[in-house]
């Protein structure tokens, strides 16, 4: 696990909050949403790129080119989304001989128009650029492969849909049109080696619980899942806004726990803590309040560098 926090951080350079404070001053930071992989050890992929990629690539020796070369490990970078949190962090791989970036095709057009970090990137390193489909495995290097799940129609802000009502479009959108709803602007991993059990189901952006990401989790090892707010209306309640956790495209802590409750087996990590979430503190007085029933669906908060090495059953952790 690279990075932990939600966009922004933690703390967030901005954020003066009691939780922030404490980060300053305790040193308990998080770095955003940020996943290294691995079927074989040798051969890793990114899920995500975050804006702190470089100090995340630094602080894990598994990612650290072979002594005297610049054979690097890393073989390539699977994005859940086109949020800024999860894309930034494409910009500092440039110094790649050559990269493979994997998307669903409105997070690649996104990245390629909105934002374009593929045009901008192409005269630094020779990019790949594949397109993932829901339901369709991909195969990786090392044995690995990766099924990507569809998990919500959320657009980045700055992918906005000008059509919608919020943006002054039409209030209808029949589906059916160019322009009716995708769920898959925001997607999760299965990961298999050689297409056996899952070992890891990673989905840090989870807008609603879906059948599909119910059979997923099925026969998991471990389920890293979103853990943006503690309930629907903590930033409402902490900023002041409008904004639910839902109406964000995240289910709130509260509200997955009892789908987590429902289907044990898996070991379950909350992860994209946004610095608003009581959970993100560790030690707190709220977080361990929290903890309890946590435990009792079989979930724990997920932490920066922690190391899940998933090579026998039943899973063993280092950190
Ligand atoms: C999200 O996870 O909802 C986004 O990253 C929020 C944002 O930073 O705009
Ligand atoms: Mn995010
Ligand atoms: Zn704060």
């Amino acid at each position: 696990m690279l990075g932990t926090a939600a966009g922004g951080g933690l703390p967030q350079w901005n954020c003066g909050c009691a939780g922030c404070a404490t980060a300053r001053r305790t040193g308990a930071v998080r770095s955003q949403d940020c996943l290294a992989i691995s079927a074989d050890g040798t051969a890793w992929y990114l899920v995500n790129a975050s804006p702190d990629l470089r100090s995340q690539l630094l602080a894990a020796p598994e990612l650290a080119p072979a002594p005297g070369t610049r054979a690097t490990p890393l073989r390539g970078v699977l994005l859940t989304s086109g949020e800024l949190d999860h894309t930034l962090g494409l910009v500092t791989l440039r110094e790649a001989a050559e990269l493979s970036v994997h998307a669903t095709a409105p997070v690649r057009t996104a990245l390629h128009e909105a934002f374009p970090v593929g045009p901008l990137l192409a005269p630094y390193t020779k990019a790949h650029w594949r397109t993932v489909t829901a339901g369709t495995p991909v195969e990786l290097a090392g044995g690995l492969v990766a099924e990507p799940l569809a998990l919500g129609g959320k657009r980045p802000r700055y992918a906005a849909d000008p059509l919608a009502p919020s943006a002054g479009g039409p209030s209808d959108d029949p589906s059916g049109s160019p322009c009716a709803e995708r769920t898959d602007w925001v997607v999760g991993y299965r990961f298999t080696e050689a297409g056996g059990p899952a070992r890891a189901v990673y989905a840090p952006g989870l807008a609603a619980w879906t059948p599909g990401l119910d059979r997923a989790v099925a026969d998991a090892d471990v389920v890293i899942l979103d853990g943006t707010f503690a309930t629907d209306d903590e930033l409402a309640e902490r900023t002041g806004g409008a904004r639910t956790s839902r109406g964000m495209g995240h289910l709130a802590v509260a509200d997955s726990l009892p789908e987590l409750a429902r289907r044990p087996g898996p070991r379950y990590l909350y992860t994209h803590l946004n610095n608003t979430n009581p959970l993100a503190h560790r030690g707190s007085p709220e977080a361990a309040a929290l903890a309890p029933a946590l435990a009792a669906a079989g979930a724990a908060v997920a932490e920066d560098g922690m190391l899940l090495d998933l090579g026998g059953s039943p899973s063993r952790t280092a950190v």
